[in-house]
């Protein structure tokens, strides 16, 4: 090789599961139980960039995190590092010294941790796509790779409608994502993220689903009996574009998902009385618009993931800002992402809900679905 320094940048997107991941079957591997599916959200709102160097001089591997040193030899970091140079080698699909050289990684994510979004989807995606890129790996399937440092990071390797197919074998190698849909296919479903002021510790997902396969015997009737045929609505209604079965199955998956969450002993308590009146309050909202025009979902945390269509979005926002009273309503820091110019007379209409307590919510985030990962250098 003719230089001794070589350098990449890339992006990747969030993604929000529809139909949730929850229990793995090898821990190590990051091999789950069911099938899952997600939309992928656009990385203009939402998204980790990572800056990836390797340079023949370097004498050590560095990983800086949001500006924090991280421990190179985390297990998950590790075994994505490993897995891309074994199979760049494999191929033969750079220079073997390449593979010799140390690299130094600097990641961000351009959204604050305090969002309680997980960022670890993003992330390792964004990782393991960077490293493709400089071990020339551009065509190789890598979600699988994603995969081992985060269960949902394989879905984030694609953009639009992302199924991750469980897979069988025991190596995990049919344990990957693939495209349902590009985002072009239904560019009008927009997304509205309730940040919920919180501040308890959840217990983290990874250690919250171990416990799940341990001990609650909803999961299994789950997995056996709800999921294939979730699967099967969630990828008819994506190609339909019909947001009304799309919100059902996504409002019911959510919720089964953290029936599964409080039939785990102890149990795992993720959303909070906001989230439980969030949902409450957008079945009563679907009803009284006499159709379905948004759906909530919830990860292992309070915040509430809202989707809908795009020419419903200033009416629901008008709605939730009459529900959730903010001193900072009018500010672009309150309504991030998409500027909304939302007409404030429809609040009027919804002067028969009752508000809720001034400030509930930290910020809102509108977004939409998206690309996924990409080179910016
Ligand atoms: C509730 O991918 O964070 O967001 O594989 O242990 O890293 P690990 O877990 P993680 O779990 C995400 C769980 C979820 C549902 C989902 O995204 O499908």
């Amino acid at each position: 090789m003719d230089s001794t320094q070589l350098s990449v940048t890339c992006i990747a997107p969030v993604n929000i599961a529809v139909i949730k991941y929850w229990g793995k079957r090898n821990e190590s591997l990051i091999l789950p139980i069911n099938d899952s599916l997600s939309v992928t959200l656009s990385t203009a709102d939402l998204c980790s960039k990572t800056k990836i160097i390797a340079d023949a001089k370097f004498t050590d591997n560095v990983m800086i995190l949001n500006g924090k040193e991280e421990n190179f030899e985390n297990e998950r970091i590790q075994r994505c590092v490993k897995e891309i140079k074994a199979r760049a080698a494999e191929l033969g699909s750079c220079p073997k010294e390449l593979l010799e050289w140390k690299i130094h990684i600097e990641s961000e994510n351009n959204f604050p941790t305090a969002a309680g979004l997980a960022s670890s989807a993003s992330g390792y995606a964004c990782l393991v796509y960077s490293l493709a890129q400089l071990y020339d790996l551009k065509k190789q399937e890598i979600s699988d790779i994603a995969r081992m440092g985060s269960g949902s990071a394989c879905r984030s390797i694609y953009g639009g409608f992302v199924q991750w197919q469980k897979g069988i074998q025991l190596d995990g190698k049919d344990s990957i994502a693939f495209q349902v849909a590009p985002a072009s296919h239904w560019p009008d479903l927009h997304v509205l993220i309730l940040v919920v002021n919180d501040s308890k510790k959840k217990i983290g997902s990874t250690s919250g689903m171990a416990r799940s396969v341990v001990t609650s015997e909803l999961i299994k009737y789950r997995v056996e009996k709800c999921v294939p045929q979730r699967i099967h609505s969630m990828t008819q209604a994506i190609k339909d574009r019909d947001f009304s079965k799309f919100a059902e199955v996504t409002m019911k998956d959510s919720n089964q998902f953290h029936a599964i969450c409080l039939d785990t002993f102890p149990p795992c308590v993720y959303m909070n009385d906001v989230s439980h009146e969030i949902v409450n309050y957008i079945h009563e909202f679907n009803r009284t618009e006499g159709e379905t025009k948004v759906a909530y979902t919830f990860d292992a945390g309070p915040n509430a993931c809202l989707y809908l269509l795009e020419k419903n979005v200033k009416r629901v926002l008008s709605f939730v800002n009459h529900i959730f009273p903010n001193d900072n309503q009018k500010s672009a820091e309150y309504v991030r992402g998409i500027p909304v110019e939302y007409e404030s007379e429809d609040v009027n209409e919804f002067q028969n809900y009752p508000q809720y307590e001034k400030n509930t919510l930290k910020y809102i985030i509108h977004t939409k679905v998206g690309e996924g990962p990409s080179r910016v250098d």
